[in-house]
C-alpha cells in the first residue's frame, strides 16, 4: 500500500507543472505536485508571454489574468528591439517587435481578447502555483522524484523528502513529468528523442543598474550588443534583457562549450556587463550568475501508458522566440481537460492517446523554429562584415565601411536593413505562437479539407473554425452591454456549442446528449435579440458556418467539429461526434 493516494501526481512546479495543477484543480481533479527545491523559479528566465498563454490564464479566471497584467511590463514597452555596439554606444538598427508594429498590433488586437506582455518567470510561476494550491493542489516542496512503476490501474512513484532523506511512495492514476530539460521522468519512460542536447553554452548574468538614460527613449525587452572580438568565435554578441524597466537586467553571454562549463565569478560577470553597457560611470550590482546549454532536441512521443511528459521535458531549445514557458503552459491546457474527463468517466482512455498526436508536432515545430532563429543572426553578422575575419581590428573596419559614400557601402547598408528586418521571424512571429491546428481522433473534420494559409504561416495568425484549429476570437455582447470574446463563452473544462438563429435544435440536442452522456455541455446562440449579439458582424464573418450551423468547441478552445447548417438529426450528429472524440 502506497503512503499517499491521489489521482494525478505532477513532478515539477515550473510553468508546465503549475499550470497543469491549476487547471486540474479548477476542473475538480485531485492532484499533488512536488518540487525538488524549497521554492519556485529563482531566476526570471522566461518572460515573453504570448496571447495564447494569456488565454489559458484568462480561462483559469479573470482574476488570474488580471494579476498577470498587474505584474507584467506591458506590450507597449516591449518592442524597440535594438542592435548596437554597446547600450551607450552606436545603434546599428532597430526592429519593432512583439506585436508593437502598427500592422502587427492590429493583427494581435483582432486575434485575441488578451495582450502579449513581458511577465518574468519569477512572477508567472507563483501566480500559477498559488492558483493551483488555493484550488486544491497538494504541494510538497523539497521533495524529489526518484522512480516510478506503472501497471494497468495506476502508477506507483517513489519520492524522497530532501529534508529528512526519507523515501515514500505515491499511488496515482496518472503521472505527469513536468520536470524540465533534464527530465528524469522522460528518461525513465525512455521517450524517443530527436536532435541534440548541449549544442552551445550560455550564461545568465543578472544585475541591477539604472540604464534609463540609454533605453527609456527606445523601450524594449531585448538589446542586442555586437562587440567584435570580445567572445567565442570572434563575434561578441551579448543580449541585454530588461527584467524590470529600467534598472533590473539579465545578460545572455555565450561560452565555448567544447572547453567545459566555465567557472564564472562576479568579477567576470561585472566585466561582461560593463563592456556591454559601455559607460564606466554606471553603478552595477551583479546579483546572480548561472550557466545553461543551448539544446536542439524534442520528444517524438510525449507519453507512454499512464505517464505523460510536458514542457521542457519534451521540448528543449534556446530562448529565441520566447516559446518555452508559453508552450509548456499550453501543453498543460491540452492535457488537463483530457485527464479530467477520463478520470470523471466522461471519456475513454483513448482520448489520452491524442496528447502525443497533438503536442509532439508542436514540440518539433518550436524546437526547430527556436534553433533556426539563432542561425538567422548570420545575415546580420555577414552584412556587418563580421564573418570575413576573426581579427577584431579588421572586423571593426568592416563594420565602419557601411558608413562610406560608395556603391559597396550602399549595398552593405541595404543588406543590414534586410537582415535586421528578417529577424521578424524571431521577434514577431505571431503565426508560430497561434497557428496550431491539431490532427487527431479528438477532432472530427468529417473530411473537410484544411484551409490553406493565405499569408506566411509563421508570421501571421489566420483564424478558421476548421476542426483542430483554435476557435476564432470575436467580440460579442450580452445583457447589460456585457462584452465577451467568443473564447470566453467556451473553455472552463467543458465542451461548448455555438450556433445562431435557426440553431435552436442544436441547443435542444446538446441538452439531451449532455444528459445521455453525463457530460456538461455549454450552449450559446449568437444573433440579434439572442443571448449574445454579434454587433460588429465579426463572428458571422469568422464562423464559416451558416446561422443554423454549429461549432463544437473543446475545453481548450480548439474546434472539435462543425456543421455548416442544421442537420436532419442534430442529436444523432452530436452523439456520433462526441462519442468518437471522447472514445466512448
Ligand atoms: P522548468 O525547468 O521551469 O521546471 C521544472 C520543475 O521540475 C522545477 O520545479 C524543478 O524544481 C522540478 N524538478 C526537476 N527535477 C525534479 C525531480 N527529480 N523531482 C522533483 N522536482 C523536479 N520561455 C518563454 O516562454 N518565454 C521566454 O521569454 C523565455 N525566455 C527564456 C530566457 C532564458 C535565459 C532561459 C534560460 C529560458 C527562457 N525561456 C523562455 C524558457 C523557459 O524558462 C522554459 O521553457 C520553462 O521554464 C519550462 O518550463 P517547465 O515547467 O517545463 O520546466
Amino acid at each position: 500500500m502506497a503512503d499517499i493516494q491521489t489521482d494525478v501526481l505532477i513532478i515539477g512546479t515550473g510553468p508546465a507543472g503549475s499550470a497543469t495543477a491549476a487547471l486540474l484543480s479548477s476542473y475538480g481533479i485531485e492532484n499533488m505536485a512536488i518540487n525538488r527545491y524549497r521554492w519556485l523559479a529563482n531566476t526570471p528566465r522566461a518572460h515573453i508571454t504570448n496571447q495564447r498563454t494569456m488565454e489559458v490564464l484568462r480561462d483559469l479566471g479573470r482574476e488570474v489574468e488580471a494579476e498577470a497584467y498587474l505584474h507584467c511590463s506591458p506590450q507597449e514597452i516591449m518592442g524597440e528591439n535594438v542592435f548596437c555596439t554597446a547600450i551607450a554606444g552606436e545603434e546599428l538598427g532597430r526592429l519593432k517587435t512583439w506585436g508593437t508594429h502598427p500592422t502587427s498590433k492590429a493583427e494581435h488586437l483582432l486575434s485575441s481578447p488578451t495582450e502579449m506582455n513581458d511577465l518574468p518567470q519569477t512572477f508567472m510561476e507563483p501566480l500559477l502555483f498559488k492558483t493551483a494550491c488555493s484550488r486544491g493542489t497538494q504541494a510538497r516542496m523539497s521533495t524529489e522524484y526518484v522512480s516510478h512503476v506503472q501497471d494497468a490501474e495506476g502508477v506507483t512513484t517513489t519520492c524522497r523528502d530532501r529534508l529528512t532523506g526519507k523515501e515514500f511512495t505515491v499511488r496515482s492514476k496518472y503521472l505527469v513529468g513536468a520536470d524540465g530539460g533534464n527530465s528524469l521522468v522522460a528518461q525513465h519512460l525512455d521517450l524517443p528523442f530527436e536532435g541534440k542536447m548541449g549544442v552551445a553554452g550560455s550564461m545568465n548574468i543578472i544585475f541591477k543598474a539604472d540604464l534609463s538614460r540609454y533605453v527609456a527613449h527606445r523601450p524594449s525587452v531585448l538589446y542586442w550588443v555586437l562587440q567584435p572580438g570580445s567572445n567565442v568565435g570572434g563575434i561578441g554578441m551579448g543580449l541585454v534583457r530588461m527584467i524590470r524597466p529600467w534598472n533590473e537586467w539579465l545578460i545572455n553571454w555565450g561560452y565555448d562549450i567544447t572547453q567545459g562549463v566555465p567557472d564564472v565569478d562576479n568579477a567576470f560577470a561585472e566585466g561582461v556587463a560593463r563592456d556591454l553597457i559601455g559607460d564606466p560611470d554606471i553603478d552595477i550590482e551583479v546579483t546572480s550568475v548561472s550557466t545553461w546549454t543551448v539544446n536542439n532536441c524534442y520528444a517524438a512521443r510525449a507519453h507512454k501508458g499512464r505517464v505523460f511528459c510536458m514542457g521542457d521535458a519534451i521540448h528543449r531549445h534556446p530562448p529565441s522566440n520566447g516559446l518555452g514557458s508559453n508552450t509548456s503552459i499550453q501543453d498543460g491546457f491540452n492535457l488537463a481537460w483530457k485527464l479530467a474527463m477520463v478520470l470523471k468517466g466522461q471519456a475513454g482512455a483513448g482520448l489520452l492517446e491524442t496528447y502525443t498526436d497533438e503536442r509532439a508536432p508542436v514540440a518539433k515545430q518550436i524546437v526547430t523554429r527556436a534553433n533556426q532563429s539563432i542561425e538567422e543572426f548570420g545575415p546580420i553578422f555577414g552584412a556587418l562584415g563580421l564573418l570575413d575575419s576573426i581579427d577584431p581590428v579588421k572586423m571593426q573596419e568592416n563594420m565602419d565601411r557601411r558608413c562610406d559614400d560608395n556603391p559597396t557601402a550602399e549595398k552593405q547598408r541595404a543588406s543590414l536593413r534586410e537582415a535586421i528586418a528578417f529577424k521578424v521571424y524571431e521577434f514577431d512571429a505571431h503565426g508560430v505562437e497561434m497557428n496550431h491546428r491539431y490532427t487527431s481522433s479528438a477532432v472530427a473534420t468529417d473530411g473537410q479539407p484544411e484551409p490553406g494559409f493565405t499569408k506566411d504561416r509563421e508570421l501571421h495568425f489566420e483564424q478558421t473554425t476548421w476542426p483542430g484549429a483554435r476557435l476564432p476570437h470575436a467580440w460579442v455582447f450580452g445583457d447589460g452591454n456585457k462584452k465577451a470574446s467568443t473564447l470566453d463563452l467556451c473553455g472552463h473544462g467543458k465542451f461548448t456549442i455555438l450556433t445562431g438563429i435557426g440553431g435552436k435544435a442544436w441547443i435542444d440536442a446538446a441538452a439531451a446528449i449532455s444528459d445521455e452522456l453525463g457530460l456538461p455541455l455549454t450552449s450559446h446562440i449568437i444573433g440579434p435579440r439572442q443571448q449574445w449579439q454579434d454587433h460588429y458582424g465579426d463572428w458571422a464573418r469568422a464562423r464559416e458556418v451558416d446561422d443554423a450551423g454549429v461549432v463544437l468547441v473543446r475545453p481548450d478552445h480548439h474546434v472539435a467539429w462543425r456543421s455548416k447548417g442544421m442537420a436532419a438529426d442534430p442529436a444523432g450528429e452530436l452523439r456520433r461526434v462526441l462519442k468518437t472524440i471522447l472514445d466512448r
